[in-house]
């Protein structure tokens, strides 16, 4: 596990698109694993302009996201798909038929969850994923309780998740898709971003705790390629 703390949200943000940028220029057909949240929302701006300022080609670059809502239209302001559209896609030179995202609006989870494992096979596996960390140690939605052997399937969100995102009087998801740990594990390499004091202590369950399910998160101990990428507010309490 390599960790490296930068000062600020912004240098963290930089310091992920350039790592992001070198993989691809060594690979320019990479299998990027992606998040959404807010945590990346600064790398992806800092990618859409490497690739703007033709340092980065994305044309041959396949994406993966993490996770979507279950039964949350496109376009519908918290949508992945929506996110992902606005935040990077439009922004960059990849094939739309290149980016993957678990489609929440499917009438039929199983066969949905099933292609998804299975396109991530055909490209090889994912070489890179990027992942943000929730405050439970949840990695894409695998909330605590997550079992070590999940692949993409329908979870149930705790409540603590939906009201990080979602105002209580709306009409929210409960449910989502999502990748699950072994996806995340199987991949090649890791990255983990975390921003802010209030991922100190999340951070640091994640570093130093105890491997178990109650810590999702905790699993990337054994990951044989993990670099986490913190700013001093996250890094906080695991430095001390
Ligand atoms: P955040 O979410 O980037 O908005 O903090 C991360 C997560 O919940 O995985």
């Amino acid at each position: 596990m390599k960790i490296r703390v930068e000062e600020n949200y912004r240098q963290m943000s930089c310091e992920a698109a350039r790592i992001i940028a070198g993989e691809i220029l060594r690979n320019p057909n990479l299998v990027l694993g992606l998040p959404t949240g807010n945590t990346p929302k600064c790398m992806y701006e800092k990618l859409a302009n490497l690739c703007k300022e033709g340092v980065v080609d994305f044309s041959q670059v396949v994406t993966f996201n993490l996770d979507e809502y279950y039964d949350l239209p496109f376009d519908h302001e918290k949508s992945f798909h929506r996110y992902m559209e606005e935040k990077f896609f439009s922004r960059v030179n990849i094939l739309p038929q290149n980016t993957y995202i678990p489609n929440g609006m499917t009438d039929s989870v199983e066969r949905e969850c099933k292609n998804y494992d299975r396109k991530i096979s055909e490209q090889g596996g994912i070489d890179l994923i990027v992942l943000g960390i929730g405050p439970n140690g949840h990695i894409g939605f695998n909330e605590p309780g997550t079992r070590w052997d999940s692949a993409t399937r329908l979870v149930e969100l705790t409540e603590k998740t939906i009201t990080r995102e979602f105002d209580r009087s709306q009409n929210h998801p409960r449910k989502a898709l999502t990748m699950g740990i072994k996806n995340i594990m199987r991949a090649r390499k890791v990255l983990l971003l975390a921003s802010g004091e209030k991922k100190a202590e999340i951070v640091d369950r994640t570093i130093n705790g105890p491997i178990s399910n109650d810590v999702p998160s905790t699993i990337l101990q054994l990951h044989p390629d993990l670099r986490m990428i913190l700013d001093e507010g996250a890094a906080g309490k695991a430095r001390g």
